[in-house]
């Protein structure tokens, strides 16, 4: 297994280059099933989830190429509707399939994607939001089994609580169903605004964009003829760049940002005492003479969003005084917290409530990551210990951030990836 090898303290400087965003790709990816024609989604990452998510779509019979960020696909071939468990059980998205395989053909299985190390990660909402649409869900085996022959009816759905991905997978049911579905409580993180302006510049009459209440009339089973399109900036890649300038204290920009989509995140920098600027397409951020302490909640967008919790724990170990960060949306999203304490910083975690006691100087040694936002959290902290940090398990970082190592040498950093 590779680990990442990192000397601190370290100064960056220079320009970085975000990706496209992870958990657009993924359920623009499986959008790509309601599709009867080969489409080209520019800027998507080539992370180890998309390669993952490509991998099961081929399963099912799909076709496609990722050439420097360029994918093109084609879904017209798909003749399987099974996402089995060796593929589903290391990525959990894969359930984004369930949707529009049921949409698009009537029935699919779907492995149960199992928990994850942040938390239990139910599928409930998705299940009974398929169910109101006419569709009957049978679970056996590990498996979700959902048959809807006449196909699927729109329907009048309430989320019991908002859910990113319930909201993608219901949307792509709902623009092939029959009749007008309208969903309440929706998610309005970026990733589910984008999936929704490609459905509508696709064909799809669908309204409330953006907000929390999505009004959708299905095409009654017939395909879709895609748009191409580019996948809109990682904005969890680029809030966690912008901390390794605040933990470094250095000034670094992000070049193709949506700065607009990281509103709680500049908030929260700035009253830490960094200053951010920016332009249409990137930020700058300058780092505080002497962070200063946060409090912070993790809620759905546009709040504070939980992918960007564990940066901003370790970003408080160097602020003076006590942070208290709570998290909301998670059961068990304060593993970095155990393996911060090792780098020398002093939290206190009382349930679902951290508080950091920043200030005291962190100081390198091996630490091993858990889960995908966790481990950058533990690379920005080394950047900022004196000596050396070895982060073991990095396969977690290669899930969503691309070239990490790469793009932090760029600015500076003195990190490699070694062979354990
Ligand atoms: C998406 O996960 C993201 N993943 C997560 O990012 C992100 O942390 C999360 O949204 C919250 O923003 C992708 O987009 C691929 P949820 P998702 O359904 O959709 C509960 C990363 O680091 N819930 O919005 O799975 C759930 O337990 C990943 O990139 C139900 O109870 O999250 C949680 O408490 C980690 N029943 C809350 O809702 C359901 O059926 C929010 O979960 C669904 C969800």
């Amino acid at each position: 297994m590779d680990y990442l090898q990192i000397q601190g303290p370290t100064k960056l400087s220079g320009t970085v280059t975000i990706s496209g965003a992870k958990n657009a790709a993924l359920p623009l990816i499986t959008l790509t099933l309601l599709a009867h024609n080969q489409l080209k989604m520019s800027n998507t990452p080539e992370v180890a989830d998309i390669k993952t998510l490509l991998k099961l779509l081929g399963n099912l019979g799909a076709t496609y190429t990722l050439d420097n960020h360029l994918l093109t696909i084609d879904t017209s071939t798909v003749n399987h509707t099974m996402a089995n468990y060796d593929i589903v059980k290391t990525m959990r998205a894969s359930i984004l399939v369930l949707g529009p395989l049921l949409a698009r053909f009537g029935h699919c299985e779907v492995s149960l994607p199992g928990g994850c190390a942040i938390g239990q990660r139910p599928i409930d909402l998705h299940l009974k939001a398929m169910e109101a649409m006419g569709a009957t869900i049978t679970i056996h085996a590990g498996y979700v089994h959902a048959v809807a022959p006449e196909g699927l009816k729109g329907a009048h759905i309430i989320f019991d609580k908002i859910t990113v991905t319930g909201t993608a997978n219901v949307v792509m049911a709902a623009a092939l169903a029959h009749g007008k579905t309208v969903l309440v409580n929706c998610a309005k993180e970026p990733e589910v605004v984008q999936l929704c302006e490609i459905l509508r510049d696709s064909g799809i009459d669908i309204s409330g964009i953006g907000t929390s209440e999505l009004t959708i009339i299905g095409t009654g089973g017939k395909t879709i003829d895609m748009v191409d399109f580019e996948v809109i900036p990682d904005r969890i890649e680029a809030g966690t760049y912008l901390c390794a300038g605040a933990i470094t204290g250095s000034t670094i920009t992000l070049d193709k940002v949506r700065a607009d989509h990281l509103d709680a995140v500049t908030a929260k920098l700035e009253q830490m005492g960094c200053k951010i600027d920016t332009t249409d397409t990137t930020m700058t951020i300058h780092p505080a003479t002497k962070l200063k302490h946060v409090e912070l909640v993790t809620q759905e967008y546009p709040a504070f969003p939980t992918d960007m919790q564990a940066q901003f724990l370790a970003l408080a170990t160097l602020a003076e005084g006590a942070s208290i960060i709570e998290e909301r949306l998670f059961e068990n999203r304060f593993m970095h917290v155990s393996e911060l304490q090792r780098l020398g910083a002093d939290i206190k975690l009382n349930g679902h409530t951290a508080t950091v006691f920043g200030g005291t100087p962190l100081f390198g040694a091996d630490v091993m990551a858990t889960d995908l936002r966790a481990s950058s959290a533990l690379v920005l902290a080394a950047m900022a210990a004196e000596g050396t940090t070895n982060v073991h398990r990095i396969y977690h970082l290669d899930r969503g951030y691309e070239n990490l190592e790469q793009k932090l040498q760029a600015l500076g950093a003195k990190i490699e990836r070694l062979k354990e």
